[in-house]
């Protein structure tokens, strides 16, 4: 069986994966998986749906499906990745056999990382967008400025122009590689993510008084407000937000080391993206509330309601705020690129500036069609992130869970304990149950759910 192919160690043999860049160590990793799991999703997505199903209730599932979803998930990808040290369509092959169907899973990944780099990008531009806006400062009625958002949105020239922006940026960077490109960058977005953040969280805690508002809401449960759809939203946003299901843990595990611990850096990682997430709700909550507005204040949070609120609070607030969604949008652009440069390089040969410069320029021209038409924007968001991602995840999971050894999952994951075991259990009969629910109600085709408008 190919299955049993030896770990990776060491010596470089031309034309051997060996010969791949590799991280520095386990902080270089971290931060570039945080960098990847920390996104638009984050600052954006996960307050606004808090907000949605009712605070404490709703964070509360929400870390019940991390762990039995999300972290599961996460040590499959970089079990995967770390032993296949290929990207995703190689490692399903090399772990099963050349032309195993399995590698379809690596398809779908690939073709997922054009799909949502295609949209991603068209925000990340508008975050860029709006850190000049808020340079130059929002003045003029709440309408005015909510408006500031259509007319950008409406604009082909500037939202073109914007993306144009942030591609070449996504591009420059993953140009450098694994050590000089993704991690050397890590090391610079995420510190100053965090600076930002705390700075932001802060302010909104001790500086407005919205902050024990914000705390209330995010950490008292009003379990009313949980309906069925916030449970399975929450399944569906810890897997967004851990970035799983189009093998991008797959590709950044490829690049670990032989020594990394799988299961504590994947807990590290996840945590590391909740924790983020809850100092973003923080943030920007204890800011929504000092102003009297409410929380589930919808998509339009960041762009529309927060721009309102920042003509008062001024500059030194919404210039480092966009700076911090600019720098998540980043760190994940990046990794959602690699996926498809390390496909080109591993299986096509390519080289890696030749496979970086025409695959980022083929998703620059799919991100134009985004930023041109709002309805090609919207089918690419809902078909990626309740379709493509949840199909990917839930073949990786079952092919971690019924096909790959147990000799190799055993080595890959470090022991054979009790961890182990639990881990098995769930990733055979929990994860896939749940993300097979997931995926019928991103469909909307669960039976007991209504889903008229
Ligand atoms: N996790 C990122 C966010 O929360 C988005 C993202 C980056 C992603 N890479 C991904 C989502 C891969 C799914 C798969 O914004």
């Amino acid at each position: 069986m190919a299955n049993d192919i030896a770990p990776y160690s060491g010596p470089s043999i031309p034309g051997s994966p060996s010969r791949r860049g590799h991280w520095t160590g386990r902080f270089g990793f971290i931060l570039a998986a945080v960098g990847s799991a920390v996104g638009l999703g984050n600052i954006w997505k996960f307050p606004y749906i808090t907000g949605v199903y009712g605070g404490g209730a709703f964070v509360l599932v929400y870390l019940g499906c991390v762990v039995l979803v999300g972290l599961p998930l996460m040590i499959s990808e970089l079990m995967i990745g770390r032993r296949a040290q290929l990207n995703p369509v190689g490692a399903f092959q090399k772990l099963h056999y050349q032309g195993s169907p399995w590698q379809m899973t690596g398809w779908l990944g690939v073709a997922s990382g054009f799909v949502i780099l295609s949209f991603y990008s068209v925000v990340g531009g508008w975050a860029i967008a709006y850190i000049f806006k808020s340079m130059v400062g929002f003045t003029g009625t709440a309408g005015e400025i909510q408006s500031q958002f259509g007319d950008l949105v409406g604009s082909t020239i500037a939202s073109v122009g914007w993306h144009t922006i942030f591609m070449a940026l996504t591009i420059g960077i993953v140009l450098g590689g694994i050590k000089n490109g993704i991690e050397r960058w890590a090391k610079i977005l995420m510190p100053a993510l965090l600076f930002i953040l705390i700075g932001l969280m802060v302010h909104g805690l001790f500086n407005t008084d919205g902050g024990s508002q914000a705390v209330a809401f995010l950490f008292n449960p009003d379990w009313s407000k949980l309906t069925a759809d916030g449970i399975l939203s929450a399944l569906g946003h810890a897997f967004f937000t851990l970035s799983l299901g189009m093998g991008a843990m797959i590709t950044y595990g490829s690049y670990m080391r032989r020594d990394a611990k799988i299961g504590r850096d994947a807990v590290t990682i996840s945590i590391l993206d909740t924790v983020i997430a809850l100092l973003a709700g923080l943030a920007i909550f204890s800011l929504v509330f000092s102003y009297g507005l409410e929380a589930g204040a919808g998509p339009g949070l960041i762009f529309e309601t927060l721009p309102v609120l920042f003509a008062d609070a001024g500059r030194l607030i919404s210039v480092p705020f966009f700076f911090l969604l600019t720098f998540a949008a980043l760190s994940s652009s990046i990794s959602l690129l690699e996926v498809v440069v390390s496909y080109f390089v591993d299986q096509r040969g390519w080289g890696r500036t030749k496979a970086t410069w025409v695959q980022g320029f083929l998703m620059y021209l799919v991100g134009i069609t985004c930023a041109t038409w709002g309805s090609v924007f919207d089918t690419f968001d809902y078909f990626s992130t309740n379709f493509m991602l949840p199909v990917g995840g839930l073949l990786t999971c079952l092919f971690v869970a019924w096909v790959v050894k147990n000799s190799v999952r055993i080595e890959e994951f470090g022991s054979s304990g009790l961890l182990y075991k639990a881990l098995i259990f769930v990733l055979r009969y929990v994860t896939p149950i749940a993300v097979l629910i997931t995926l019928l109600h991103g469909l909307e085709l669960l039976p007991f759910m209504s889903y008229e408008e």
